[in-house]
């Protein structure tokens, strides 16, 4: 399986458009502390030749642009990109859909929950159909059980219910399959296991992320009040369902112990000081054997 990372950010990317935060600054000049990075997105392909999209994020033009094997290759019009799941319906993992629609079909697999937030309240979906011939494959999370298979995918799939709440604009309760992740195993029999929304490692992600090659997991936030302290938000990582990595409970301290695991923080927000190459929790992330992901980072399982 090769898997490559499109967009290794979190929402707003880096730098993020109106920040003036110090990563932001940083990524603007040429300094070289802090690389660049469009917002989340992952692809996966069992051949090099078929891939499927992870998320579908605001800077897919750029992205897809930067990857030729999800360009036209050799045909007048056509693409690399054989289908695209959707793990939650927040806009930088949903709003790239629009952006295909120049497809003459698209394969979409997101569970009913994901896919009632992007018809109902944010009308994505009937808006893409409009242009391109839309095929939804349902991801049969809906309080029907923590797991379900993605069938079809061309990559054995299993997706699995995360904590975690529908998007700030869906003014609807949470429900099951608003946030999922994926596991996909490799024909060597190696696993990927991507995550990039965690509010929490609870003993089933635990052994999860214990049995796989490689976990591409949440890096979005180092500590919880990150935001606040910098003036760029009102939330605290917690409030936004994203694990931070420091502190006793958190991801680092949580995994730590893992060493036979590629742990890999992607959908890393620009507040995150991690980003910086000169950081001390740069060094307290690579002292305990994680990496970061960057956008075009390739791994192959
Ligand atoms: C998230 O990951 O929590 C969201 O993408 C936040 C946002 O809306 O930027
Ligand atoms: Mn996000
Ligand atoms: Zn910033």
């Amino acid at each position: 399986m090769f898997v490559r990372v499109l967009g290794s950010a979190a929402g707003g990317g880096l730098p993020q458009w109106n920040c003036g935060c110090p990563n932001c600054r940083s990524a603007r000049s040429d300094d070289g502390r802090v690389v660049p990075r469009t917002q989340s997105s992952v692809a996966v392909s069992a051949d090099g030749e078929r891939w499927i999209l992870l998320n579908a994020s605001p800077d897919l033009r750029q992205q897809i642009n930067a990857f030729d094997d999800l360009g036209p290759g050799a045909r007048s019009r056509g693409t690399g990109i054989a289908s695209v799941v959707v793990t939650d319906a927040e806009l930088d993992h949903s709003l790239g859909l629009l952006l295909l629609r120049e497809s003459d079909s698209l394969v979409l697999y997101t569970t009913p929950s994901v896919r009632a937030t992007l018809t109902e309240e944010h009308p994505v979906l009937p808006t893409l159909d409009a242009f391109c011939d839309l095929e939804w494959r349902p991801i049969e999370i809906d309080g029907n059980g923590p797991e379900a298979p993605v069938e079809r995918l061309g990559i054995e799939c299993t997706a699995f219910a995360l904590p975690g709440d529908p998007p700030l604009y869906s003014g609807r309760a949470p429900a099951p399959g608003d946030v999922i992740g994926l596991e996909l195993e490799a024909e060597s029999g190696q696993r990927l296991v991507y995550a990039p929304a965690v509010a929490a490692i609870d003993d089933r992600l635990y052994e999860r992320i214990a049995g796989s090659t490689v976990t591409l997991l949440d890096g979005t936030f180092w500590s919880n009040d990150e935001m606040i302290e910098l003036g760029a938000g009102t939330r605290s990582a917690v409030e936004m369902h994203h694990l931070p990595i420091s502190g006793s409970e958190g991801s680092l301290a949580r995994l730590t112990a893992l060493d036979r695991v590629r742990l890999v923080f992607i959908h890393i927000n620009n507040t995150n000081p991690i980003l910086a190459e000169d950081s001390r929790e740069r060094r307290a992330v690579e002292a305990a054997g994680f990496e970061l992901a960057h956008d075009g980072m390739s791994i192959r399982l």
